[in-house]
């Protein structure tokens, strides 16, 4: 990790965040997939009780984004990306733990999501941060790419969000 001292803010998106987010979505997860995490998909997200969409800020720049869908027991996370120019500064791990405190603060036990098969970088960055490699599913993009589930088990203790 880098050691540029500014500070990562985590924040709830607003609905004048959707385009942006949508837009590192196509960009940096869904390509060469099609393009399924629209403006109007991303503000239902924003819009969802049972979600939570958060924008991370380094000075007034949107370095990225992460979006997390909350069952009864389990979380799921659906989408997570950091900006090119934000990369190795731990603005993704500082997005992940702040989901998985959202997570362990609703009694949530366990977190899942999919990467996909070939983003090696994705799957050490979710290994790194304590998330096993499960089932692999293949053609699990609309047939056209393998992913792997991956799942943590957080702690059972409830704390606030820091
Ligand atoms: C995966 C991703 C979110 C990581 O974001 P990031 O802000 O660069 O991650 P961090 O700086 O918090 O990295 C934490 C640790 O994860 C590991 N890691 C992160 N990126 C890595 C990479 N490209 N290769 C290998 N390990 C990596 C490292 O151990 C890193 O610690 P270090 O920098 O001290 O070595 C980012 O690369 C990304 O947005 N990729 C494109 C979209 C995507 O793949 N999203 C995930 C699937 S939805």
């Amino acid at each position: 990790m880098s050691l540029d001292p500014t500070p990562t803010t985590i924040r709830f998106a607003t609905r004048s965040d959707a385009l942006a987010i949508a837009v590192m979505s196509r960009d940096l997860i869904e390509k060469g997939l099609g393009w399924s995490w629209t403006k109007e998909r991303v503000m239902r997200s924003i819009r969802h009780p049972d979600s939570n969409v958060v924008v991370a800020m380094r000075d007034a720049d949107r370095a990225g984004f992460g979006i997390m869908k909350y069952d009864e027991d389990e979380a799921h996370l659906l989408l997570l990306a950091v900006q090119p120019g934000f990369l190795r500064r731990g603005v993704g791990s500082a997005l992940v733990e702040w989901l998985e405190q959202s997570a362990r603060v609703a009694g949530i036990a366990r977190i899942s999501l999919e990467a996909r098969y070939s983003n090696v970088d994705a799957r050490n960055f979710y290994s790194r941060l304590g998330y096993s490699q499960g089932e692999l599913l293949p053609g699990y993009y609309g047939g056209r790419e393998a992913s792997v589930r991956m799942a943590k088990e957080l702690g059972s203790s409830r704390q606030g969000i820091a």
